[in-house]
């Protein structure tokens, strides 16, 4: 019989891990690395293949993540072993929460680097720092930015505090509070952006970049990198869903709540893509400029439109909200672990893995000034972590886990955790998970690495 609560604590309902999850899955992969990606990759053809991983993989994948994790009630490696014993199968499943746990170590280091950004930014916005600045002045103020080591460290070193505090005392509470509310005001704050954007008079081009497919302009590596995304913004492939459900109650539906999470974090995307480009090409900016992409652009909007220094704040504001929810969850099968393992407490458990993830991202945020001349095929760290995480890691780690659900876990098994019996559904998610997922990811990838 399969424990029916965590000794890390349970959400206080159905609704409390929707939030949770949908705060774990909408952030900067949703608002800065979507529309970089998307630029940088051609636009409608990397858009439509992002949708068909989100539901092809990605639904499947999450379903499963939710369904080991509440099996197992424990953090990602600790419940993989415990999931292969009881399915008499070799403790080296246990390596998958290990993958996992690196990969979220190397997410966060870059991902609190981009948050001390958007944290910046709240305070420039607020300044009025974007009240009728031109394009130009915008990016070079970027740019110099980004090239100032200290400004970077210190924002870099509050985000991290911010996100061991909570994860101190535990992400049951205060995470529900801040994701009821903030959320929905996102949601809000970017179809205002994207009424403005609809006034720039690009709006089609905008819609076309993002909806019109050219499909000769697809590769192997546009593929894997829209399938990377896929992952990255789901929250999928390291644990942090898994663990998330390992605090979900028994009743709770799986698979209606993963299509609710999945469908929300997508709409944001391509909302903040519909923000972002028509103003791209208003005024006459480079779709595919990279990781400054956001923060070039909308800033523009900001400094234009009425009201532009509130909507500003408020959104920067909540953007750091929005990723800071996502980094509780990056941290926190770590946490779960030295707790499960070490007998730490989870106070000193937070601090030790928050301060191996600062010592990474002060090296990531090297890479953009100080280091920027040293290169690993051709990136920075922060661009190879962030290459390497979402692109290898993330769909490995979830290749695994759709094995491992679809072929090592008893078909009784799921079937008992899902609590939807022999039904339709039951069968659609089996057939993705056992066949479609893996076989994509791995062909995805082998593709691209050119072994066919
Ligand atoms: N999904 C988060 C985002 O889109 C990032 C993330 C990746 C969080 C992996 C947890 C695990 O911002």
């Amino acid at each position: 019989m399969a424990a029916t609560t965590s000794i890390h604590g349970m959400w206080s309902g159905r609704l409390a891990f929707i939030l949770a999850a949908t705060g774990s899955a909408v952030g900067l992969g949703n608002i800065w690395r979507f529309p970089y990606a998307a630029g940088e990759h051609g636009g409608g053809a990397f858009v439509l293949i992002y949708i068909f991983c989100v539901a092809a993989i990605g639904i499947p994948i999450m379903m499963a993540e939710i369904m080991l994790g509440r099996r197992g009630r424990q953090s990602p490696i600790n419940t993989m072993r415990a999931l292969a014993r009881q399915e008499g199968r070799s403790p080296a499943w246990q390596l998958l929460g290990w993958m996992g746990i690196l990969a979220g170590f190397l997410i966060l280091s870059f991902y609190s680097v981009i948050a001390g950004w958007t944290m910046a930014y709240v305070v420039r916005a607020a300044a009025g720092a974007f009240s009728g600045v031109d394009a130009a002045a915008i990016g070079a103020a970027f740019d110099g930015f980004v090239a100032d080591p200290e400004r970077l460290l210190a924002w870099h070193t509050i985000f991290m505090v911010l996100v061991v505090l909570v994860v101190a005392r535990g992400v049951a509470s205060g995470l529900e509070q801040a994701v009821r509310f903030l959320m929905p005001a996102l949601f809000v704050l970017l179809l205002v952006l994207v009424g403005y954007a609809a006034t720039t008079g690009h709006f089609a081009a905008g819609v076309a970049f993002l909806f019109a497919p050219d499909f000769s302009e697809v590769t192997g590596a546009s593929v894997l990198a829209a399938m990377g995304q896929a992952f990255f913004s789901l929250s999928l492939g390291m644990g942090a869903i898994m663990i998330y459900g390992s605090y979900l109650n028994s009743q709770a539906s799986i698979g209606r709540n993963t299509v609710l999470i999945a469908g929300l974090d997508t709409l944001v995307a391509v909302l903040a893509g519909l923000a972002i480009f028509p103003i791209v090409f208003a005024y006459g900016l480079e779709p595919a400029q990279g990781t400054g992409l956001v923060f070039k652009v909308l800033p523009i909007a900001f400094g234009q439109m009425n009201w532009g220094t509130l909507f500003g704040t408020l959104f920067f504001v909540l953007l750091v909200f929005a990723a800071w929810t996502s980094a509780i969850s990056l941290l926190e099968p770590m946490v779960a672990w030295l707790v499960e393992n070490m007998s730490f407490s989870r106070v000193r458990a937070s601090v030790l893995a928050g301060l191996t993830v600062w010592f990474l991202g002060v090296a990531c945020l090297l890479s953009l000034n100080v280091w920027s001349e040293y290169r690993l095929f051709g990136m920075g760290i922060l661009e190879l972590f962030d290459y390497l995480t979402a692109n290898i890691l993330l769909p490995l780690g979830g290749l695994l886990i759709a094995v491992f659900a679809g072929w090592i876990l008893s078909r009784s098994s799921s079937v008992d955790e899902f609590a939807m019996g022999d039904r339709v559904a039951y069968r659609v998610w089996r057939f993705l998970v056992r066949w479609v997922a893996p076989i994509s990811v791995a062909i995805i990838f082998f593709h691209a690495i050119g072994v066919f």
